[in-house]
């Protein structure tokens, strides 16, 4: 897949979200997969957990995309994000190296987050019907708003400015790959390339759940989305999104 005619690509001024006017749009009138829903500024943009994805108008790059993936069952859903994740990274990847995972929805640049991806599905019997998969990346802001996510764009890392719609074109074939991989080949091979890019899948890190900080290893994120962790003392333990965080030191 090289084409990038082959997506059905709706551009839009403004919008309030991609995700939610691409949302809009397939209840209206059924979309075709990978109709692709692209702004050049949000007013209400989603975060994960409810939270306010900031990005300045006309800088970044704000786009939704709608799948149909129905060869993931409902409880392997995080195959999705891992594919996308994936895809992103590939694009990413041809501008600077450095650039990881962080579970679950983050994309990351050292230790800063230079992008995050929100996924809305909608099931359909015993599968994912439709996947909305959201994508904000920081391109060529360098002011933020909230210093809270630690963020970084493709513009302070590679010192000058990148055309938002060039990378759109790049990511977009590079996650067909990888959602090509996991129909075809199967969950195994996305696990272990996904795996491979995660932020500091190597090492010994520090990570803080409800009885506090503790020191550990990812050994690997399983279908569920739970990040699987080996402590030092050799214990394995299993997390959900928010039951852990990564302790920055
Ligand atoms: C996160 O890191 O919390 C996920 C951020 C996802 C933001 C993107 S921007 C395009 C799409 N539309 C939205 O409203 N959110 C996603």
């Amino acid at each position: 897949m090289s084409n990038i005619k082959y997506f059905n690509i709706l551009r839009f001024p403004a919008l309030a979200s991609t995700n939610q006017t691409l949302k809009s749009l397939h209840q209206t009138d059924p979309m075709e997969e990978y109709t692709v829903v692209v702004c050049d500024s949000q007013t209400a943009g989603k975060g994960q957990a409810g939270n306010h994805w900031e990005s300045e108008a006309g800088k970044n790059l704000t786009f939704s995309i709608l799948l149909k993936p129905a060869y993931v069952q409902i409880q392997d859903q995080f195959l999705i994000s891992k594919a996308v994740s994936l895809g992103i990274l590939d694009a990413l990847k041809t501008y600077s190296s450095g650039f990881t995972i962080k579970w679950p929805n983050d994309i990351y640049y050292q230790d800063k987050k230079v992008g995050g991806i929100l996924i809305e599905n909608a099931l359909y019997q015993n599968r994912i019907g439709t996947s909305v998969v959201g994508i904000g990346l920081n391109v060529n802001q360098t002011v933020f708003v909230s210093d809270a996510p630690n963020p970084v764009s493709l513009k302070a890392i590679r010192g000058k400015a990148l055309d938002p719609g060039k990378l759109l074109n790049q990511i977009l074939p590079n996650i067909v790959k990888y959602l090509d991989t996991l129909r075809t080949a199967g969950p195994d091979s996305v696990n272990r390339l996904y795996l491979a890019q995660l932020y500091r899948k190597n090492g010994l890190y520090c990570y803080r759940d409800e009885n506090g900080e503790f020191k550990a290893r990812i050994t690997g994120i399983n279908d569920y989305g739970h990040m699987l962790l080996k402590t030092d003392e050799g214990q394995r333990r299993s997390y959900a999104f928010k039951e852990v965080e990564f302790v920055m030191r």
